[in-house]
């Protein structure tokens, strides 16, 4: 393994960007759902630092599930077709579902889990993105938290990953051509 800041052509968000950020997010959150019973679902692996930097902004105790769906595979394109690898542990309805994600990129996505889980019965679903494509979706997205919108480029770091590479990068940044090739 190299170091990873070596491979990346530019930073887009800094670790400290990255956590203002959700600090924001977290207190919005905390005020809507001010008395309902809220469940964060992350989906795997993407999620899982936003999902940990995310909950603890929050001053009282959220419970959390997650779910593993196959939408890519490991180049950077999306194919499109959701299958579910781990569904959630837990019954979701009557609660009221904030589904936590690192990125929207096509969209598919998550439109496919939001209405899955819809069919589920929850009180609601709504969702927390760290970051979005606006000019790459696919489909349209109703996305109540979004943490930045960047432009149609291929980012890693802080979960996001290339090939399974750099999920561990504690800023978000674009990859430099060489590991392209
Ligand atoms: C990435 C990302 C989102 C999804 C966004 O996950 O974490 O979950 O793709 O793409 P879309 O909006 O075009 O559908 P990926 O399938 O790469 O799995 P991973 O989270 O395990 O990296
Ligand atoms: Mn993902
Ligand atoms: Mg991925």
């Amino acid at each position: 393994a190299s170091h990873m800041g070596d491979d990346l052509e530019k930073v887009l968000f800094t670790e400290d960007q990255i956590r203002e950020r959700l600090a924001e997010l977290g207190e919005e959150i905390w005020r809507d759902y001010e008395g309902k019973d809220l469940l964060l679902v992350g989906v795997l692996k993407g999620a899982i630092l936003v999902m940990a930097d995310l909950m603890r902004t929050l001053p009282g105790s959220v419970p959390m599930d997650w779910m593993a769906v196959s939408s890519y595979g490991s180049g950077t394109k999306s194919s499109g077709v959701v299958r579910i690898l781990k569904d959630l542990d837990t019954d979701i309805s009557g609660k009221h579902v904030l589904i936590v994600e690192d990125i929207i990129d096509s969209g598919l996505t998550l439109s496919w889990i939001r209405s899955n889980l819809e069919s589920r019965e929850p009180a609601s679903v709504e969702i927390c993105t760290l970051l979005r494509k606006p000019d790459a979706a696919k489909v349209e997205i109703d996305c109540k938290y979004v943490g930045f919108e960047i432009p149609n480029e291929f980012v890693v770091g802080y979960g996001l990953d290339f090939d399974e590479q750099y999920r561990n990068l504690r800023e978000i940044g674009t990859l430099a051509p060489h590991v392209y090739s």
